[in-house]
């Protein structure tokens, strides 16, 4: 079993997806383990996304991120790290097919309603950045 951390953005919450995002991760069968509601501190947000620190997007990145509550949690299943990425669908939107859930819902690559952990070893420093009482 292996567990990853995903992370509906705050574009998310304020549409009202979170019922419909976490159904699709449900659905697939992954099991819920931990989840809240939460506004991003900065602070968390760049430690979160420290790795895109040089990037030209960042602050937009950590604008975004802190921009309204998400609604963070800890997904465990078999392959649940590449499954979570296989279900949010390709990072830029042109490219996110429909099925996934930036395909179905998203419009935007900076905009994109969901996160996940892209290795192993990020979902282990990402859980035990934000919930670490795990
Ligand atoms: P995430 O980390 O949020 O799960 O997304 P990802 O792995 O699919 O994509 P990543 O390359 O890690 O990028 C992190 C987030 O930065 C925003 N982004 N904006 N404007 C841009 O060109 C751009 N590129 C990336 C997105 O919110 C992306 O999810
Ligand atoms: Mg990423």
């Amino acid at each position: 079993m292996e567990r990853t951390f995903a992370m509906i953005k705050p574009d998310g919450v304020k549409r009202g997806l979170v019922g419909a995002i976490l159904q699709r991760y449900e659905q697939k069968g992954l099991t819920l383990v931990a989840a809240k509601l939460l506004t991003v501190s900065r602070q968390l947000a760049e430690e979160h996304y420290r790795e895109h620190s040089s990037k030209p997007f960042y602050t937009e990145l950590i604008d975004y991120i802190t921009s309204g509550p998400v609604f963070a949690m800890v997904l465990e299943g078999e392959n649940a790290v590449q499954l979570v990425r296989l279900l949010n669908g390709a990072t830029r939107v042109e490219e996110a097919l429909p099925g996934t859930i930036r395909g179905d819902f998203a419009t935007s690559t900076s905009h994109n309603l969901v996160h996940g952990s892209d290795s192993p070893e990020s979902a282990r420093r990402e859980i035990s950045l934000w919930f670490p009482e795990l």
